[in-house]
């Protein structure tokens, strides 16, 4: 490790923490199974396989690609997906709270993006920047706006000047509010959406495992959990089978749908809408 990564230091800031970080074997723990639809998997199989060939990316002189944007709604494994290139590269994933580096600092945003992107040039890393879109809300008014022109700026000159010690990801739910000029320095992006019928079926047999099962509990649950996130689907599944426990009894399809009705998931689009 060179001079630069042995002095490289994330910042931080007052109560929040900026940036996390999370060693590689941290993020295998975290990555149990991820369902991704098959287009994405091959994008992320690509990626992983380039990187491995580096040398000869080089030979040909073909620059390497390292900058990873991901959309899509809540819930659908963005998250997860760069805990999983982490875990596979075996390197350290860094997560960045763009929200906490943004509007607690008046004046230091722009210092304080700078310095977490010199680490990740010094250090081999996955810098992970979550609810990117948090740069493009520039909805505030009077200093807010002049200093989050500034820290859209700052971004795109790091971005510039990336180089290729670490991966960039970036996660956000608002495709649309991105400034293009962003949007432009990713080589890799993909795109979530929730689980159709099949990756529905399969994330549910994951989350089952070994559990005693009703017959018909499962496709119980497959209907019933059609429209929710796979962040949903989990939670609601981890309550059934709470209840089987209790209950003392397989999993049955009762228990699917009491918990699918006390956790109530809010349909995505309305909690989008809601938010914005
Ligand atoms: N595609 C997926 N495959 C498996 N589990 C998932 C998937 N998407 C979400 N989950 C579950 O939901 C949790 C939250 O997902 P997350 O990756 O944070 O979603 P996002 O970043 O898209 O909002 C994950 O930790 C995981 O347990
Ligand atoms: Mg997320």
């Amino acid at each position: 490790m060179g001079k630069s990564a042995m002095t490289a230091r994330l910042p931080k800031s007052k109560g929040t923490e900026m940036a996390t970080v999370y060693e590689a074997r941290d993020c295998t723990r975290k990555v149990k199974h991820l369902v991704l639809p098959e287009r994405n998997q091959r994008i992320v199989q690509e990626f992983m396989q380039i990187l491995e060939m580096r040398e000869e990316f080089e030979q040909h002189d073909v620059p390497i690609p390292n900058k990873v944007v991901m959309y899509g709604p809540p819930g659908t494994g963005k998250t997860l997906t760069a805990f999983h290139v982490a875990a596979s590269l075996g390197l350290p994933l860094i997560l960045v709270r763009l929200d906490a580096l943004i509007h607690s600092h008046l004046g230091e945003t722009g210092s304080n993006i700078r310095k977490i992107f010199d680490y990740a040039r010094a250090v081999p890393c996955v810098l992970f920047l979550d609810e990117f879109d948090a740069v493009a809300r520039t909805r505030e008014s009077g200093d807010e706006v002049k200093e989050m022109a500034r820290a859209v700026n700052t971004l795109l000159q790091c971005l510039d000047e990336f180089g290729d010690v670490s991966i960039f990801m970036a996660a956000t739910n608002l495709e649309t509010e991105l400034d293009p000029a962003i949007w432009r320095r990713f080589d890799t992006r993909m795109t979530y959406q929730l689980p159709n019928e099949q990756d529905r079926r399969h994330y549910i047999r994951l989350l089952i495992g070994e559990f005693g099962c009703q017959n018909g509990a499962e496709a119980e649950a497959c209907r019933l959990l059609g429209g929710c996130s796979f962040a949903d689907i989990e939670q609601i599944v981890l309550k059934a089978k709470r209840k089987a426990i209790i209950d003392r009894q397989p999993l049955h399809a009762a228990h699917v749908s009491l918990s699918y009705e006390e956790y109530a998931p809010t349909p995505t689009e309305v909690r989008m809408q809601s938010q914005a």
